[in-house]
């Protein structure tokens, strides 16, 4: 067993997938221990499930910001090091279409929400890895920059219920039980800076029966994230992922490029 890497994560409800990371580092599955749990609600079980295992927790909640943007966008304060030209230009949550001013709003509003979760983690010590385990908002470039100081070696992870690039968004598996899938998922990735579509560590599958309703997806599709997100952060903890860009000539000579999480051998 190598030595133990320092995990923060974030929350926004329930937390099953966090508690099954804390047992993972509990009982030996992950060389790992848990640095605290921050959420954007209070009072969620997530909460409760850190304080029962004495992780230190805290709450950072976006509504006031939101709030006081929308009152007075003029007066609005931003974090000094906010550069909104530069989180304009990396983003990817909205698309050329949307309305500049709303993806502007988006910008600020979580930018100075997320100064203020990056402050509390620092408050906390340094962590090697930040795992988002139900964690309802998108990070925006602001965040991503300032943890990701190595951008060779992403270090925030999320867990997905869907087989990604399929149904990104809230509702992965309701999106995948209302296409009539026969087949459903859940995906653990890298975060980089669009919404579920940073590099793809690891995958898992289960089969949709006729028989089966949403709850049964649902079921099944925890039980399989329960599962895969402690064995990839262990993957993590013993620095076996490498994120390497590779490139692809087709036989008509079309060039493409494919961003690849390489899990090396024990
Ligand atoms: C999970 O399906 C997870 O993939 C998604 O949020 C759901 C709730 O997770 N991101 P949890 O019980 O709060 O860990």
């Amino acid at each position: 067993m190598g030595d133990k890497i320092r995990i923060g994560a974030l929350i926004s409800g329930g937390g099953t997938n966090l508690q099954a990371i804390i047992d993972a580092c509990e009982d030996g599955r992950i060389d790992g221990e848990m640095a605290f749990v921050g959420s954007d609600q209070a009072g969620v079980k997530g909460l409760e499930r850190a304080r029962r295992h004495e992780i230190p927790g805290f709450v950072v909640e976006y509504g006031p910001f939101i709030r006081a943007y929308k009152q007075a966008p003029g007066q609005f304060e931003l974090p000094r090091d906010f550069d909104i030209a530069d989180a304009l230009a990396k983003q990817h949550l909205f698309g050329d279409d949307a309305p500049e001013e709303r993806t502007r709003e988006f910008l600020c509003t979580r930018a100075a929400a997320e100064s203020r979760l990056l402050a509390e983690i620092d408050a906390r010590g340094p962590v090697d890895l930040l795992v988002l385990a139900g964690f309802m908002r998108n990070l925006t470039p602001y965040f991503v920059d300032r943890f990701n100081t190595d951008t060779n070696n992403p270090r925030i992870m999320n867990i997905h219920p869907a087989i990604l690039p399929s149904f990104p968004g809230v509702d992965g598996y309701g999106d995948t039980f209302r296409y009539g899938c026969k087949v459903g998922g859940c995906t653990v990735h890298f975060i980089d800076y669009g919404e579920d579509s940073g590099p793809i560590i690891g995958q898992r599958a289960f089969p949709i029966l006729e028989t089966d309703t949403l709850d049964d997806v649902k079921h099944k599709g925890l039980e399989q994230e329960w599962q895969l997100y402690p064995e990839c952060i262990q993957h993590f903890a013993q620095k076996r992922l490498k994120t390497v860009k590779m490139t692809h000539t087709l036989d008509n000579g079309q060039v493409y490029q494919r961003t690849v999480v390489k899990i090396a051998q024990e």
